[in-house]
Parts: C-alpha cells; structure tokens; sequence
C-alpha cells in the first residue's frame, strides 16, 4: 500500500473467512535465533513487513544471510559466532528488534551501535541498559534522556537476578538473550507474566528455561554462546492483528468473521476474555501444529451488543497491544468502559492514551483521558466525515478503521504508511471482509 491516505466507509455486514499475517513477535525472535544457529533454519507464516524485514537486514550485517523462496523464508545462520557490522545498525521503528538485539549483542566481544526512526528514539531504553550493565556489558544510551542511539561493547557476562519495574517481555527477553552468553544463572522475576515466545523458541531448540511462577531463569552458556542448530519453524497468524477483525465483527449485530491459524498463547489472548465480559460471541478450535511451538487454531466471532467493561491489572500485559480496540469496542457498546494501569501506552509507538483519546473525540465519542488510561462513554453515534490522525502508529489507523466502519459517513485516514509495520495487507484485508467499497484511496 503505497498511498498515504484512505478512506473507510461504513459497513453494514463484516463476513467472510481471512488468513492474517504471521505474528511479529515470534518473526522477531526466529529471526534472530536462527541467525545465531549453525545451518540453514526454514520459516513458513514469517512476518513479511516493515519491521521484520528490518530485523532481518540487521541480522544479515551481523553475519546470517536470509532470502525469501516464494512464502518461505530461509535463514543461514552465524553458528553464534555474531561479526562486528560496518555501519551503525538502523532498527527502524521496531522496539521488538532494538530490545531484543541489544541483548544478544551484549554477549558479543565487539563495539556496535544501534539506532532507529524519531520514534524509536523516543522510547525509553534504560529498562534494557541497566540490567544489561549489571550483567558486566557497557551500553551508552547517545540519545540522551535514556534513549537510542545505543552503543553496546559486549562480552564477559555474568548472570544476574533481574525484576524489571515494568512488566515487559522485551526487556525479559533482552536480559535472557544476554544471559545465553553469561557465566551462570540468569533469573527475570516479572511484576506480572507477560508473553513467553522467547521461552517456548529456546526450549524448543534445546536450551533449558526453568519457569517457576514468575520466576524464569536459564543457565548461561559462558563467552562462546549456546551451539544452537537450524530448524524448521512456522509462524502462527498474530493475534494483535486478527484483533482488528476480531472486534469489528463482535460489535456489530449481524457479522461474522472466521480467522484459521491464529496464535492463541495465553499471555496474548485477553482481548477475546475483555469482548466476551462485554457479550461478545467468539470461539477458539485449536488446529496446533508442532513447528509453530504455540497454540493455535480458528477464531469464530459473531456479532453482539456489546456493554461497557473494566479492564486493568494483571490482565493488561496480556492486551497490551489492543488497548485502543478496547477503547473502540468501548465507544461502541452501551454504558462505561474504564482503562487502568496502562500508563505503558504512554511509550508505545506513540503516547497511545493521547493518541486513541484524540482520534476517539474526533469521532464524537465521549472519553476522558486519565494518566494510566481513559474512560470511554459508550453509545454515542460515531461522526464520520473527519479524518483521523495515524500519529505514526501503525494500530492508530487500524484500530479507528474498525470505528469507522461503524460511522454515519465515511472517515478519512491520514499518513497510513505506518501501517506496513506490522500489517502490510491489512486495507486489501479490509475489502475483503467488507466488500470492494470498503476503503478506497
Ligand atoms: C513485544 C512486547 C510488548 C508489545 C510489543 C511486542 C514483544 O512490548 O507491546 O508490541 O515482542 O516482546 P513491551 O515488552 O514493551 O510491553
């Protein structure tokens, strides 16, 4: 999609069968694992968007070759033996793929630097320095005000015992990637689960990851690294972008939407519990398939009445990327819907609260922005004829397309290249279960 802006109409029925792209997370974490094993590692389902192909060109100046063979990837990995690149490392405005990097390159025995978009240099990046520097690398954040640029010089690890004041999986990630490449035992105790692609893709490829409550630790491999070995791996379709079909078709009386192949790992699956509390009809077959090393299987959703919600606690980790579809599901279903503990939105791709309250009040909807969230009132008509700003997030646009299908005229999406992050597919997607008219340039 190479057009800037588009135009969504209202739909008056959502149907029909749609195979979503692979998940982003995962494609992150195979890309780089198989790039660190010895042989030639098969991908099918990878993540072909902006993001991930970005990782991928990181990962080839660290040594690993890769090319795409019609849908599959193939990854010829380094055998860990990482080399020092040329040029400083463009991340782009993936955190999934500076984070998780920065860990594995603290365990490499050479200086390099990474970088990314004005975004990504926003974001903050001293929740992966600090225990990266406790675990003996030395990381300078040039950005400064603990941001990237970030210059790693790696090597001579130890283990640690790390509890992030955040729950995140990329820094838990980041902080067991290093750990590979420590001497002795690391341990990430979590403030609250959050998802564990890193842990599933380590076991299956033979390193043992102890899991005990929210205690996760592996042993290190010291200096030399783990001796990974290439495999095949399938990638299931992202829950985060089925979430857009999954929400449009649930509040909406007379819709229906049928996804295969979706990841359905429990720590990713919570906006399907948060739109079933609301009314929502949806259900999960699980399919399975053994390469994948995750759940997954078809989402059935059929068309409700939806009432407001609260969502806030441990559950918000496991929403974390479909926070503003709640707070679209919540301007669409009858009374309140509250947000909290998501202060996290605020260093997403954009300041996520700002942005979906912003977007939200343009489309008449009434909503009050609070620190760690907002409270949506639901009901109100939605006003179309406006346009909507991306803030140059790739959910923002996604996320309002699944309002303005629900708007009394059509609404204007504005500066939607964004959108390739993570979901290159996602207007053609749109037509599909909406019908040709449904957003047009
Ligand atoms: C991700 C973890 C989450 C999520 C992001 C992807 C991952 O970020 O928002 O889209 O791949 O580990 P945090 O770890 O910052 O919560």
């Amino acid at each position: 999609m190479k057009t800037k802006s588009i135009t969504v109409s209202p739909c008056r029925r959502l149907q029909g069968t749609l195979a979503v792209p692979g998940d982003k997370s995962i494609s992150h974490r195979i890309a780089m694992l198989a790039s660190l094993a010895s042989g030639t590692s098969t991908v099918r389902g990878f993540l072909r968007s902006e993001d991930c192909v970005t990782i991928l060109e990181a990962l080839s100046r660290l040594g690993a070759h890769y090319e795409f063979l019609g849908d599959e990837l193939r990854i010829t990995g380094t055998g860990g033996r990482l080399v020092r690149p040329g040029a400083v490392l463009d991340l782009g405005n993936s955190g999934t793929g500076i984070r998780l990097l920065a860990g594995l390159l603290a365990g490499q025995g050479f200086t390099c630097e990474m970088t990314g978009d004005a975004s990504l240099r926003s974001r903050p990046m001293r929740r992966i320095s600090e225990p990266l520097t406790r675990m003996g690398a030395t990381v300078e954040l040039l950005g400064g005000n603990g941001c990237a640029p970030i210059r790693i010089t790696g090597g001579s690890l130890r283990g640690i015992e790390y509890a992030p004041p955040v729950a995140s999986a990329q820094v838990k990630s980041c902080v067991m990637f290093a750990g590979l490449f420590a001497e002795g035992v690391t341990t990430v105790v979590e403030a609250s689960p959050t998802r564990d692609h890193t842990e599933r893709l380590l076991t299956a490829m033979g390193v043992p990851v102890t899991v005990d409550g929210l205690r996760v630790s592996l042993k290190g491999y010291g200096a030399a690294g783990p001796a990974l070995t290439a495999r095949p791996w399938v990638v299931p379709g992202d829950i985060s972008s089925a979430a857009f079909w999954i929400t449009a078709a649930a509040s909406g009386e007379g819709h229906a939407v049928e996804l295969p192949n979706v990841g359905w790992n429990p720590r990713r699956n919570a906006l399907v519990a948060v739109l079933q509390r609301m009314g929502a009809a949806i259900s999960f077959q699980e399919s399975g398939d053994a390469a994948a090393c995750e759940t997954m299987g078809t989402i059935r959703v059929e068309g409700r009445r939806l009432q407001g919600t609260e969502v806030g606690g441990a559950e918000i980790p496991d929403l974390i990327d479909e926070l503003p579809l709640v707070a679209v599901a919540g301007a669409l279903a009858q009374g309140r819907t509250v947000i909290r503990d998501a202060a996290e939105l605020r260093v997403k791709e954009s300041d996520r609260i700002r942005s979906v309250v912003d977007n939200l009040t343009r489309m008449g909807v009434r909503v009050e922005e609070r620190p760690d969230g907002m409270i949506i009132e639901g009901g109100s008509a939605i006003r179309g004829g406006v346009t909507v700003d991306s803030y140059g997030d790739h959910r923002l646009p996604m996320a309002m397309s699944v309002l303005a299908m629900r708007a009394d005229a059509p609404v204007r999406m504005e500066d939607i290249a964004c959108v390739n992050k993570s979901y290159p597919e996602f207007w053609d997607d749109l037509r599909i279960l909406t019908g040709p008219q449904g957003a047009l340039p």
